[in-house]
């Protein structure tokens, strides 16, 4: 059951209900080894470049350890001997899901509610200056990672343009996060990440069997679209965005990387649409269309 953050009741969608991580992922139970082998450096270097050709992220040599640990209990769970005995099985073609699960165990997912909150009042004034002109209001948060991104974007949108048309576009390379993104549902603790007005008026908190959840309102994922793209590849059609958040993402990608993405994605930019990056990500000489209005926020002119 779902209530009001101020402890009225609502009843929980079937659809969100028990959304969570509860895949199995085809995991072989019986005969699962329970002895870790060592990574070696060969194999640490195709898993760098095995990453690095599909998602676009670099590696650097000191993720040894994280790569490790990160596949160590999937490679158990598969009851295969060594990192090269799983390597070999994640070039099989008849083993597609089993890549899908490496990259999402290898992708950083790290994100929350309103992180670097001077964006959002970009946002807000970018809703309040073009968002009422009667064409949707469109914004793409390309690697959402579990969706409080697209959310928090939805709760700026739903508070200025209310029923105007707006709709917010959020993608990621994890199928994990995705999942997570579509439910809408996040640990109550989250809540302190979420201004006071926006967490009464468009999230529910959990009660009896959903304590210590939170569900962001039906009203607001409708609006949101949540999809799989890789940014490291052509793009799908989607049509054109007045604001883009390319967030913490182009941390991972070498220069030539965050060229090529950065090319797509600023392809899908209206004209005098806002390009908005992570506070420690910079575009400084990577695209001459987009001009920077302060740090972290672009313009295509
Ligand atoms: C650190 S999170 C950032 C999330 C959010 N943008 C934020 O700033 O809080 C980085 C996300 O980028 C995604 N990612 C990495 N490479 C990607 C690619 N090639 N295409 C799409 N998403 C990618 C990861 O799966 C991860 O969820």
């Amino acid at each position: 059951m779902f209530g009001r953050p101020d402890g009225g009741e609502g009843v929980m969608g079937a659809s969100a209900r028990g959304r969570g991580e509860s895949r199995t992922h085809g995991v072989r139970d019986a005969g699962a080894r329970t002895d870790s082998p060592t990574l070696t450096d060969r194999e640490f270097g195709q898993f760098q470049r095995l990453l690095y050709r599909i998602a676009g992220i670099s590696l650097s040599p000191a993720k040894k350890a994280l790569v490790s640990g990160r596949l160590s209990k999937r490679i158990r769970q598969r009851g295969v001997s060594s990192y090269g005995e799983y390597l070999r099985l994640l070039s099989d073609n008849s083993e597609r899901e089993e890549l899908q699960i490496a990259l999402d165990l290898l992708t950083t997912n790290e994100t929350h509610f309103f992180r670097e909150p001077d964006h959002f009042e970009v946002l807000r004034s970018e809703a309040l200056r073009v968002g009422t002109a009667g064409t949707a209001f469109r914004v793409w948060s390309a690697a959402c990672s579990s969706g409080e991104e697209p959310c928090s974007i939805a709760m700026v949108l739903a508070d200025v343009l209310g029923g105007r048309r707006w709709e917010v576009l959020g993608s990621d390379i994890s199928s994990r996060v995705l999942e997570r993104a579509r439910g809408g549902r996040y640990p109550v603790e989250r809540a302190r990440e979420i201004p006071p007005k926006y967490l009464s008026a468009y999230c529910l908190r959990g009660v009896r069997s959903s304590a210590g959840a939170m569900l962001v309102r039906r009203e607001l994922r409708d609006r949101m679209q949540i999809r799989p793209i890789n940014l490291n590849t052509g793009l799908p059609p989607l049509g054109e965005f007045d604001v883009i958040f390319l967030r913490n993402v182009m941390i991972y990608f070498d220069l030539e990387t965050k060229r090529q993405v950065v090319r797509r994605v600023a392809a899908r930019l209206r004209r005098g649409g806002c390009l908005i990056v992570g506070h420690s990500e910079s575009l400084n000489g990577i695209d001459e269309r987009l001009k920077i209005e302060r740090p972290s926020v672009y313009r295509n002119e």
